[in-house]
């Protein structure tokens, strides 16, 4: 049961300072000099397709989610929570709005990309219903590594 008083909202490009911070308190990867660098995260917060949440408690950005979809498939990127708000239900309300969002695009399948050694979040999404799927091996091609 969570007794923090939590709200649920969009992302502000504001806020990025403070999420780079949840990003660096949750060790979390990112690419600073690439997809997360301010200009870009700002022209990707303004593509219809993109869901950027934030969880905030007393004013203070603890949680943040990024969901979007390709038109078939629904993904959750850069989940992450302050180490002092976990276990609390936070990042559960976060996937579940994304959930919702993604429905409200008629997308019925969600799928996320874990991190074999991230035991707890191989946890958090198997307890929220998620199928794990070991026999997949993911694949990318880069322009560059700062991507
Ligand atoms: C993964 C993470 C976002 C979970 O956030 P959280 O707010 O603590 O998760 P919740 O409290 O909403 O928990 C959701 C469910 O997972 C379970 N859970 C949470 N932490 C867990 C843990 N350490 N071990 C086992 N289960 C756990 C909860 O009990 C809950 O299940 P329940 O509703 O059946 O009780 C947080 O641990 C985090 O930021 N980790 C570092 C960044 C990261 O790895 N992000 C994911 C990248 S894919």
């Amino acid at each position: 049961m969570n007794l923090l008083s939590v709200v649920i909202r969009e992302l502000h490009i504001e806020d990025y300072d403070a999420l780079i911070s949840l990003w660096d308190d949750a060790n979390l990867p990112y690419k600073p000099e690439g997809r997360d660098r301010r200009d870009n995260i700002e022209q990707e917060m303004k593509q219809p397709i993109a869901i950027f949440l934030v969880a905030e408690v007393d004013g203070k950005l603890v949680g943040f989610i990024f969901g979007t979809h390709d038109g078939r498939k629904g993904w959750i990127n850069r989940l992450a929570v302050s180490p002092a708000y976990r276990k609390q239900g936070i990042a559960a309300r976060l996937i579940a709005e994304v959930e919702s969002r993604l429905s409200n695009f008629g997308i019925g399948i969600i799928a996320c990309l874990i991190e074999d050694w991230n035991t707890v979040s191989i946890q958090v999404f198997e307890r929220l219903g998620y199928k794990r799927h070991s026999e997949v091996i993911y694949f990318t091609k880069r322009r560059d590594s700062k991507i």
